[in-house]
């Protein structure tokens, strides 16, 4: 299939991306590379005087036959070692490490191009992109991802749309920089299309109207909800409608499980017969839908290696890249040296194949976190139409539903005020030895001033409130023991 390039959506630009020139000292730092060249150009120290002469790391080799989370023994079998050097080119898979002497100093703004190149591949075969001049760019994970893109599209006074639950440093990174953040409500299949369309449809004209969807398509922070495929299809063609990106932030991507089944006997994990079939059950992205560069993919490996690696990527059109390769040339220059040579170092010698071994053996791990809590939500929480707990089909989040007006001192002690009751479920939990949160820390609630419609700020459901925990952060014993907590808090608080 011949696919087609990418429009151009620099008439989105902020005014600071308009303005930033390039650094004239980036265009010529390659030649440092160039043996003709002498180089007296910038400020790269030599790198016989980095300390480091090489670094040897060992992590567990595909196909994990001990599953993914053993350490490995160190024996070949089941050991992937990986040794770069300073100077010394050594082999990782089809290609190269990144030498010392290059991941540790100035360059590449990008990446190195020894990760760039995996996540190309592995981007390719997840999304199996629909146009040609795309790229990725190597970030240090999705919140540096987030900051840089607010910086490129937007202006003070701007207002951008996210789902009404959503990542709470999302909203007040885009806060800071004065960007109102608008409400878009939300079910347990994600963002509603028609919601979307409602508030776009009768947009106050006297406003600027958003150039940016943001959303977490998949195992959603906080609601844990991921969106259908059916949703995707129709939020592209609202943003084509209206001109806007969508700004994809996908940490939980592959932390997708089975749908979870309450019934035990009837419980049985999906078992992959090939990579293909793990790629085909894979939600569809925003991304593999797109052919017009319209999309922006946040990437991070945090949730899958370990979020101390602070690495990421995001993948869009070219056009769109060159901005975020020139903000970061100012700001992050690009990640750590020793972050990318050891993921890279590693996913090289796993090769795509193992790279998705591995992360079907985190989804395996993930599902039976999954159904330790839920079960555990089932068991210990009152049996009550005013709860209503939500397995997660993706993520690290679950989330209990409440009807606040279901509490006994709803209209009296608490003034018929849901977010009252929330405060003092709150208070009773943490007592109670055990930290859920409150749904209300993550509600984007911002407003243009003059105000949009009162029907594009309807609420789904105004007595309702929520708490989020993950089954992500602690053993499965501790997992059940907080979750009995929780039960008796809300028991104790609602006297059920
Ligand atoms: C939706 C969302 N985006 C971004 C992040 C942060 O990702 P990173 O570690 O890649 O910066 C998180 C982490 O909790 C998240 O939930």
């Amino acid at each position: 299939m011949t696919v087609g390039e990418s429009l151009d959506f620099s008439h989105h630009f902020s005014e600071e991306t308009k303005a930033r020139k390039s650094s004239p000292l980036k265009t010529c730092i390659h030649l440092f590379q160039d043996p003709n060249i002498v180089f007296l150009g910038g400020g790269l120290p030599l790198s016989k005087y980095f300390p480091w002469d090489n670094l040897q790391i060992e992590s567990p080799l595909p196909p994990f036959v001990n599953g993914i989370g053993e350490s490995p023994s160190g024996d070949d079998k089941d050991t992937c070692h990986v040794e770069v050097k300073k100077n010394e080119i050594t082999k990782a898979g089809d290609t190269n490490d990144i030498q010392l002497s290059r991941a540790l100093q100035y360059g590449f703004s990008m990446g190195q191009p020894e990760l760039l190149s995996f996540v190309r591949d592995h981007t390719q075969l997840i999304h199996n992109m629909k146009y040609s001049d795309w790229d990725v760019l190597a970030t240090t994970g999705n919140t540096c991802s987030w900051e840089s893109t607010l910086r490129i599209f937007c202006n003070r006074g701007d207002t951008i749309l996210a789902e009404q639950y959503t990542f709470s440093s999302s909203i007040y990174a885009a806060e800071a920089q004065g960007i109102n953040v608008f409400p878009v409500p939300l079910d347990e299949h994600g963002l509603i299309p028609e919601r979307l369309e409602t508030i776009l449809d009768n947009w106050n004209p006297e406003t600027k109207k958003p150039k940016i969807l943001y959303t977490i398509p998949t195992g959603q922070n906080p609601t844990g909800s991921s969106m259908s495929d059916e949703r995707k299809v129709a939020i592209y063609r609202i943003a084509q409608k209206h001109d806007l990106l969508i700004l994809e932030d996908e940490p939980y991507y592959f932390l997708q499980m089975d749908a979870y089944q309450k019934d035990v006997s009837q419980r049985k994990e999906t078992e992959f017969a090939s990579h293909s079939d793990f790629i085909s059950s894979l939600a569809k992205s925003f991304i593999s839908m797109d052919t017009e560069g319209r999309v922006i993919r946040m990437d991070s490996f945090s949730k899958v290696l370990g979020p101390g690696t602070r690495l990421g990527w995001i993948v869009a059109s070219k056009k769109i890249l060159q901005a975020y390769i020139k903000l970061h040339e100012m700001t992050i220059q690009n990640p750590s040296g020793f972050s990318q040579a050891i993921v890279a170092g590693t996913l090289n010698r796993w090769g795509q194949g193992g790279f998705l071994d591995w992360l079907i053996g985190l989804r395996r791990e993930y599902n039976e976190k999954r159904d330790v809590a839920i079960d555990a939500l089932y068991e210990y929480l009152p049996e009550t139409p005013a709860l209503r707990v939500n397995p997660p089909t993706a993520g690290m989040f679950f989330t209990v539903n409440i009807d606040a007006s279901a509490h006994p001192e709803f209209a009296t002690k608490y003034q018929s005020k849901p977010e009252l009751v929330e405060q003092a479920i709150y208070d009773k939990v943490i007592k109670s030895g055990v930290l859920v949160v409150p749904g209300i820390w993550f509600k984007a609630s911002g407003d243009t001033q003059p105000p949009q419609p009162a029907e594009s700020k309807k609420e789904l459901d105004p007595n309702g409130i929520f708490f989020r925990g993950t089954y992500a952060a602690v053993p499965l014993d501790k997992l059940k023991e907080g979750i009995q907590r929780f039960g008796i808090a809300l028991k104790e608080e609602f006297q059920f």
